[in-house]
Formats: C-alpha cells, sequence, structure tokens
C-alpha cells in the first residue's frame, strides 16, 4: 500500500489572531502521520468500520477528495493527539493527498484546499494555517496580503488568506506537551464571543498580526533574541484572551533562563507549549520538573509526500 505522510506543525506566531484575517507563521515539524487506502468492499480504518463520530476528519475527506467504490484506510502517526501540533491537518491532508492520488488528480493546492475544507466542516470556524503547513512544510506564512513566496490562496466567504513559503533554518524548539487535551472549536468560539463584545480583545488580535509580521522579519533574520522577546508577548496576548492554561504557564516559567522565549503553540487551553533554545537538555529537564513531556523537534521538515514504507518515523523524541 502506498502511503502518504504529511508533517505535523508549531505555530510561532498568530494562532487565534488568523483565525480573524490576521497574519500567522507556523512551521512544519518532524513528526509525521502516514495514510494509504485500497479499494475494498466496505469502509475502514485501521481494520475498523469506519464512523463518522470516531472517524470525523477522514470521513469528511472522503466526502471533499473521493469519488469511488469504498475503501480500506491506513493511518499511522507519531504525533500526539490534541497536543496543539497540528495531528487532525496532518491526518486530513495524508488522506486527502492519498485519495487524489488514487484518481490522478495529486496537486498540492488542491490538497491545500480541500484540507482546509474538511478542517472547516468538522471544527466549524478555522484558518487554514494548520492544512497549508501541513501540505507545503518549510515555514508558511498566512496573511491577508499576497507578497513575495505566495504559493497558493484559499478563500472562505469574503475572507482571503494568501500562505507563503518562508525558509527557517538555524532554530532549535522543544515542545512541552502537557497532555492536556482541549479542543480547538469551542476554544476558537470563545475569543471570538470576547472580540465581538471587547474593544481590547480586537485591539489585541491585531497587535498579535503585528508580531506576526515582525516575527516573519526576525525568522529570516535569524534573531534568535527578537523572536524570543516576540514569543513571550504573544504569549501574554494569547492568555489575556482567554486561551492559555495554568499548566502551561508553569512550562513557561519553568524554561525561562533556558530559552530566548516560550509561549503556547495552536489552540491553547491545554496542548503544547514551545521554547526556542540552544539547551534542549536544560529546557527538556525543565519540562519534566514541571511534570510535561518534552519533545524536541526539528521545524522546516518537508511537506506532503509519498512514502515507500508503510510506517512513519518511530515514535517522539521525548527526553
Ligand atoms: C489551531 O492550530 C490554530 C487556531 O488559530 C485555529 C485555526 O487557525 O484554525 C487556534
Amino acid at each position: 500500500m502506498a502511503m502518504w505522510s504529511a508533517p505535523g506543525k508549531i505555530i510561532l506566531f498568530g494562532e487565534h489572531a488568523v483565525v480573524f484575517g490576521e497574519p500567522a507563521l507556523a512551521l512544519a515539524i518532524d513528526l509525521r502521520v502516514s495514510s494509504g487506502l485500497q479499494v475494498s468492499d466496505r469502509y475502514t480504518v485501521n481494520g475498523h468500520t469506519m464512523r463518522r463520530k470516531y472517524h470525523a476528519y477522514i470521513s469528511a475527506a472522503l466526502d471533499e477528495a473521493w469519488e469511488g467504490p469504498p475503501l480500506k484506510m491506513n493511518t499511522d502517526s507519531n504525533i500526539p493527539s490534541g497536543s496543539g501540533l497540528g495531528s487532525s491537518a496532518a491526518v486530513t491532508v495524508s488522506s486527502v493527498a492519498a485519495m487524489l492520488a488514487e484518481r490522478n488528480r495529486f496537486d498540492h493546492g488542491d490538497v491545500a484546499t480541500k484540507s482546509f475544507n474538511v478542517e472547516r466542516r468538522v471544527q466549524g470556524r478555522a484558518s487554514p494555517i494548520d492544512t497549508s503547513t501541513s501540505t507545503h512544510g518549510h515555514g508558511v506564512l498566512v496573511s491577508p496580503e499576497k507578497g513575495d513566496r505566495h504559493i497558493w490562496t484559499i478563500s472562505s466567504g469574503p475572507q482571503d488568506w494568501h500562505a507563503h513559503h518562508c525558509e527557517v533554518r538555524g532554530l532549535e524548539f522543544v515542545v512541552g506537551y502537557t497532555g492536556i487535551h482541549a479542543s480547538t472549536g469551542p476554544l476558537v468560539d470563545s475569543v471570538r464571543s470576547l472580540v465581538e463584545s471587547d474593544g481590547e480583545a480586537k485591539r489585541m488580535i491585531r497587535r498579535i498580526g503585528e508580531i506576526s509580521m515582525e516575527g516573519v522579519e526576525a525568522v529570516r533574520n535569524a534573531d534568535k533574541v527578537r523572536i524570543g522577546s516576540l514569543m513571550d508577548e504573544n504569549h501574554r496576548l494569547l492568555c489575556a484572551l482567554g486561551v492559555g492554561h495554568p499548566v502551561l504557564d508553569e512550562f513557561v516559567e519553568a524554561c525561562k533562563g533556558r530559552c530566548y522565549g516560550s509561549k503556547l503553540t495552536g489552540a491553547g487551553g491545554g496542548g503544547s507549549m514551545i521554547a526556542l533554545t540552544d539547551d534542549a537538555d536544560g529546557v527538556c529537564r525543565a519540562v519534566s520538573s514541571a511534570g510535561g513531556t518534552p519533545i524536541v523537534v526539528k521545524v522546516g521538515c518537508d511537506g506532503v509526500r509519498l512514502d515507500r514504507d508503510r510506517r512513519v518515523h518511530g515514535r517522539p523524541r521525548k527526553r
């Protein structure tokens, strides 16, 4: 069975604000999901009968990208689910890619668009940052303006999100995984309610958008000190918008002095934080002593691709 694999991601700047059309920057990481399919006489996922309730993303991917007989789907993942590291985007992107390839219609822009549609169907309000990053890999800037190194535009109603390639080099991150699962949809809704009723929250969303653009410049210049201070500011703003969690704050606090900066990543409310560091061992120890699971991640990895191997790349490198 040919397996298509797609990476998870960390959002370096701009989560939540991107849903309102502000810029955001995400980086593909070396944790992946792989998916393969075979025509069959009934729909199954890893040997179990496919059910919309348990296989929401794959079922929605079939609606978006498949025309044909029932399928036997196989998936394999080394991204903890509900960790804020993009496991649902990677399941979606790898499944959509496998389905389009089976129909001889594989195209990166199409995978990104269809995968975004899947996330929106399942989650409700969403931006294309996770699915575009999982499709393209490397770093992806999503912004309301079209600029250099544009890769595709994804539209939803009046909203246009322009995705751009962003090169990332020489940055080392440690993820601190809380083990606390939080659903993205309700967190996105809670930020929307706040923004609709509170002018200060609106200003915070705009400031996060500015941070993303300043962050892109800092990433281009590999200016770790600047990236770190923007991460700290972005974290404070996300907490003020109500998507922090006391355990994330404990990890952020524990890493201070060992990293350039740290912040929650993804939807928040649990999930994971990230720290930019030259001392991965020290940060891993700090996260562990605070009760978290540290995972050292490489960034700027390949987007969706055809893998010959059945399995992905072992388990995450926990320390
Ligand atoms: C989740 O990884 C990122 C959010 O901004 C939601 C989205 O962009 O769809 C919280």
